[in-house]
């Protein structure tokens, strides 16, 4: 086994918000403790990556860090039951580069408690161009199926469209025969949500200010990733028994809304959390995935990039200029 191996790795600036931030060869001995240690192939950069390297947010909560909360690699050494050496495993969340060290890195080690087994279907640049964000999708989309929404029933409005959980969302819907919305503040990018299968692109600036409390009913269900007024007025103008997904602040952690959607017209708002997201949920939405998401539109929105890209890509992320999903390829 190699002496060191090469991570993101984040040190506690004392006075400063951001934190110290580089590419670094790590002692192997100097590893958290886990059951199984994988060798990493690939990571992404979420919005997540992108505040927990800026310092834009209090992710982390403990120093020093190796960033990621995405990897996918094979399996080194175990002493779990469940793992062998040279199986495929990924992990999203579970604490990774909040308390334990991240998966922008060449090796990790986790608890074994903590893996998926990759879907035969989905090879491992894939599993990382799907990422927690493209995961989070999936779980979204869930959320929406298990609360009856059926394509039917109308549109489905996408917010955020041209980010990471948006694009996934977006053609995972699409291929499953829903009449996709995409809102985005990106019309650039209209061609690419259509070729994703949006069938209406819109601004998001119809959705971003303060709106009233109940308007137009148009969505049969929503996913959002953005939350604040976008969140708001995605709730208000959900029809009768609409149901709308929430997974993130992309916009705002706020949520200035009534109680006058809930409570006149029956919308569900459903919360999505990723990170402790149980495993049989996990091992459903990776099996979803593999069956339901198209992956010539994936790859299509998919970039490759080496370990040295990922800091200056959390920076551009968190600008919103990042477009779809981009991988981390650890050993360029
Ligand atoms: N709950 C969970 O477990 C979970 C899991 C994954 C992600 N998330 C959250 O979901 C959000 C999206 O994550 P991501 O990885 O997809 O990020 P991303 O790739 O950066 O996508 C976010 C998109 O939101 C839109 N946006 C950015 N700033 C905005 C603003 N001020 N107002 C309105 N729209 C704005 C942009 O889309 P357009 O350019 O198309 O407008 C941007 O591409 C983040 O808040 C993230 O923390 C939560």
């Amino acid at each position: 086994m190699t002496a060191t191996f090469k991570a993101i790795y984040l040190t506690e600036q004392p006075g400063a918000d951001a934190p110290h931030a580089e590419i670094r060869d790590v002692p192997v001995a100097d590893m958290m403790p886990g059951d199984v240690t994988v060798a990493v192939s690939h990571s992404t950069i979420n919005f997540k990556d992108g505040l927990a390297i800026t310092g834009a947010a209090k992710i982390i909560r403990r120093w020093p860090m190796v960033a990621g909360i995405d990897f996918v690699g094979t399996v080194e050494e175990s002493t779990n039951p469940g793992f062998k050496p040279g199986d495929l495993v990924l992990q999203n969340g579970y604490g990774l580069s909040e308390g334990h060290w991240g998966g922008l890195a060449t090796k990790a080690r986790v608890k074994g408690e903590w893996l998926v087994k990759l879907p035969q279907a989905i090879s491992p640049v894939r599993s990382m161009a799907i990422g927690t964000a493209g995961y989070t999708a999936m779980l979204c989309v869930l959320g929406l199926e298990k609360q009856g929404v059926k394509p039917s029933q109308g549109e489905i409005l996408v917010t955020g469209a041209a980010g990471g959980v948006g694009s996934v969302a977006i053609a995972i819907l699409a291929k499953l025969g829903f009449d996709v919305v995409a809102s985005t503040g990106r019309p650039e990018h209209a061609d690419y949500l259509k070729s994703l299968g949006a069938r209406t692109v819109i601004d998001r600036a119809e959705l971003s200010a303060a709106g009233a409390p109940l308007g137009k009913e148009r969505w049969a269900g929503v996913v959002d990733s953005v939350g604040s007024h976008t969140l708001a007025n995605a709730i208000a103008t959900s029809r009768y028994d609409g149901v709308v997904t929430a997974c993130g602040l992309a916009q705002g952690a706020d949520l200035p809304a009534t109680v006058l959607p809930f409570i006149l017209r029956g919308i569900k708002l459903i919360g999505i959390d990723s990170v402790m997201c149980p495993m049989d949920r996990r091992i459903e939405a990776w099996g979803r995935l593999a069956t339901d998401l198209p992956f010539d539109r994936l790859d299509a929105a998919t970039q490759i990039a080496p370990l040295s890209a990922a800091i200056p890509t959390a920076h551009e992320i968190l600008k919103g200029k990042v477009k779809g999903r981009v991988v981390i390829d650890t050993h360029a």
